[in-house]
């Protein structure tokens, strides 16, 4: 199996990296500016009552940004923060400790919200809502309940999927963002960035090459160019230009549009086995062997976005554009079939 280049969840080398190339606040934040301009009024309104700021939703596609906003929201409100995730609270007792240990005004984010277990989700509510647990202690005719003041704080939640949030859950968020995928310009941004804080030179048209085959993704934009670093210092003389971008990029078998195998396989099984659809998506999924799930999170939202893929009532469908795209003519459509 070779590696997945573009693979779009996040990797150890993502997290440790990501972290440095992470904008600390507002001001450096490339993109998304319709939220930050909503946000940046909220983290005042709030800094100026000496208040929590209100609990914070975000959804929308892996990689655009969701944990670096929330770090930048902690920082822009001066406020410690605390990270975990939903798949890592397996107890009640677990987010008890953290909402317990939170300090005054702090943030808590919650990366994966649609991950966390019903009866924990249960917890929160009475927290987000009065800053108060309910908590049953002892069982049976014994058993009492004690409410346990926390400390005002600020629930920053990550989701991928905002549709599968319960609504009490989602009803509790007073401000809600979904993140979109970021355009060539901003992604150009955020590599010549990246770069500068890499120590590594790369002009204008390579930045550009770069953000082009991102899917709309600083991580993407941000793992290309730490590959692409990589060719430029044994194969060259360190500086990224566009030869030897294209080289690196030709050599790492990124396409023009930055798919990676799975992105193409989705788009010809559609195209080649099913005559560019409709097609079911758990059709589609036992054939390209992925999880539904990873389909339409992680790979679908791009491929809809750049109008590559509908999804309509009876199925996944190929336009025009995916044709073209791999030298097809839209003609081609259902021929195979008959
Ligand atoms: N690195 C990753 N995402 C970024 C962003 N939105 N702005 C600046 N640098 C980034």
């Amino acid at each position: 199996m070779t590696e997945r280049l573009v693979s779009l969840g996040r990797t150890d080398e993502d997290i440790s990296l990501d972290t440095s190339l992470r904008p600390r606040g507002f001001a450096e934040y490339i993109g998304q500016k319709k939220v930050l301009a909503q946000l940046e009024i909220a983290v005042q309104a709030a800094r100026e009552r000496g208040e929590a700021m209100d609990h914070l939703l975000a959804y929308g596609p892996p990689g655009l940004g969701k944990t670096t906003l929330a770090h930048v929201v902690a920082n822009e409100l001066g406020v410690g923060i605390k990270v975990t995730a939903g798949p890592l609270v397996e107890k009640s007792g677990d987010l008890v400790a953290l909402l317990t240990n939170l300090d005054e005004r702090d943030v808590l984010f919650i990366d994966e919200m649609h991950r966390l277990h019903p009866a924990i989700e249960e917890i929160l509510y009475p927290a987000m809502e009065d800053f108060k647990l309910d908590i049953i202690i002892g069982q049976g005719p014994s058993a009492k309940s004690v409410k346990i003041p926390v400390a005002p704080f600020t629930l920053i939640g990550a989701t991928t999927r905002a549709g599968l949030l319960t609504s009490p859950l989602r009803a509790r968020f007073g401000i809600v963002h979904r993140l979109d995928f970021y355009t060539e310009e901003d992604l150009t941004a955020v590599v010549l960035r990246s770069a500068a804080i890499l120590g590594v030179a790369i002009d204008q048209s390579s930045a550009a090459a770069l953000a082009k085959r991102s899917r709309g993704t600083p991580r993407i934009a941000n793992r290309l160019l730490r590959r692409v670093r990589d060719y430029a210092q044994v194969k060259a003389d360190g500086s990224i230009t566009q030869g030897v971008a294209t080289e690196a990029l030709t050599l790492l078998e990124v396409d023009d549009m930055g798919f990676d195998e799975m992105d193409r396989s989705i788009l010809q099984t559609v195209i080649e086995k099913f005559g560019g659809g409709p097609v079911g998506l758990s059709t589609v999924a036992a054939v390209v062997g992925e999880a539904p799930d990873t389909i339409e999170d992680l790979y679908e939202p791009y491929l809809i976005q750049i109008g590559f893929l509908d999804r309509t009532p009876r199925g996944r469908v190929a336009t025009e554009r995916a044709y073209r795209h791999f030298g097809l003519e839209p003609e081609d459509r259902q021929k195979r079939l008959f």
